[in-house]
């Protein structure tokens, strides 16, 4: 059994001095004072510091890792132009580039105390993507692009090709490694889907039990777009075809009505906040107090390469930023829950992961923060202070990365 000790420990209940979490296969067994855990126990491992903080892994609900190779060579632009300059690069992208992005990614992932992400691959070589998520022990969720429509040449696809190309990816890799690896359905968004591909997706979503996720409302220019194709918003169309609902994670959400917001709450919907992504592509600044008002649950993502790293660190902090320039607020401890349990809850992972609590999945940080009483230092620290990421009960990253 492996011990994780540290000076302080981020809690459900708040921040406890002196905790130990007994860790068996994949699973956290026991958490508790370190005296007492230790009497209890025979550890025959253990890791920790009395000068490092304990804390839950960190989740990332949406990123690109096909787009690691673009990050910082596309010039300033807003969405839709920005959008054109990603897929050229996307159109390019060889197998090998594939796996050298996701690999690239999932390490700086497992650097940045990321434990569980949702990534969008690019209309081809998912299962690089997979491959490399099973060997290195993250909790992964991954999806091959869909785009039936106004695309460019190179990554437009067929209907019923993309379709079927998205069963096989399920069969091969939905739930796999015990549970670890998950398939979920990315139609990119609404601009480039047609109906049938949507219709589609739904289908295979309810035959084999994943998650369905789209990009919606992230711009003013796509939004106008989607009303002249459906003549209605995006949202309220998706709500029309039965996109929406408990197993469906909408990303950006800038823009949103008090009807588009009635409408998620009472489907289930979730969503993903990309303060990093919303920023560098001046989207705007998503209502996140109204969506959370609303009930619906809500989450963190980097969306690399619209950002330029994966850290939840910096999301935390954009996250805090952007509300303060908008006249909102944001607590620290609400942006650590969103980039913690309230990502889990939003990817539909909120019973395995997200929280310390006795249970749930080995999902774990060592952290060289002194966090006393205090989670804004936390949202405060950097990157740099991950000193060990343990996921699924299995290190993932130790030490510096270079
Ligand atoms: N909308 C459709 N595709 C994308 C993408 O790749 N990134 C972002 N930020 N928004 C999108
Ligand atoms: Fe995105």
């Amino acid at each position: 059994m492996l011990e994780i000790f540290g000076g302080h420990a981020i809690l459900p209940g708040g921040i406890s001095k002196g905790i130990s979490v007994a860790v068996k296969d994949s699973k956290m067994v026991d958490i508790g004072k370190t005296i007492e855990l230790r009497k209890k126990y025979r550890f025959s491992d253990s890791i920790g510091s009395d000068k490092w903080t304990i804390s839950p892994g960190f989740i990332d609900a949406h990123l690109h890792s096909s787009q690691h190779m673009a990050i910082g060579k596309v010039k300033s632009a807003k969405l839709l132009d920005w959008l054109k300059a990603i897929w050229k690069w996307e159109g390019e992208m060889t197998k090998t580039d594939a796996k050298k992005c996701a690999g690239q990614t999932y390490s700086e992932l497992a650097a940045a105390g990321v434990t569980s992400f949702v990534d969008y691959t690019s209309v081809r070589h998912t299962e690089e993507a997979f491959k490399v998520a099973e060997k290195m022990g993250l909790r992964a969720t991954i999806g091959k692009t869909m785009m039936d429509r106004n695309s460019i040449p190179e990554l437009l696809e067929d209907t019923d090709q993309s379709l079927k190309e998205t069963e096989q990816l399920i069969r091969r890799w939905h739930k796999k490694a015990g549970g670890r690896l998950r398939y979920s359905i990315t139609p990119r968004f609404a601009i480039t889907c047609t109906d049938e591909l949507l219709f589609g997706a739904i289908g295979l979503s309810r035959k084999y039990k994943t998650m369905i996720t789209t990009h919606a409302h992230e711009n003013t220019k796509e939004v106008a777009y989607d009303k002249r194709i459906y003549g209605k918003s995006a949202i309220l169309h998706y709500n029309d075809i039965g996109l929406l609902g408990k197993n469906t994670l909408l990303v950006h959400g800038v823009w949103l009505s008090k009807k588009e917001l009635s409408v998620l709450a009472k489907t289930k919907t979730s969503m993903v906040h990309c303060p990093g992504s919303n920023f560098m592509l001046k989207s705007g600044c998503s209502p996140i107090g109204k969506i959370m008002k609303a009930g619906i649950k809500l989450g963190l993502g980097s969306d690399i390469g619209a950002y330029k790293n994966v850290s939840p660190f910096d999301q935390m902090k954009l996250a805090i930023r952007m509300q303060k320039q908008n006249g909102k607020t944001l607590n620290p401890k609400l942006a650590f829950y969103l980039v913690t349990q309230g990502s889990a809850d939003a990817i539909g992972l909120g019973k395995e992961t997200g929280s310390l609590e006795i249970g749930k999945k080995a999902d774990v940080l060592l952290l060289d923060i002194d966090a006393k009483s205090s989670i804004a230092s936390i949202v405060n620290a950097s990157t740099k202070s991950v000193k060990k990421t343990i996921a699924n009960g299995k290190l993932v990253f130790d030490g510096e990365y270079e």
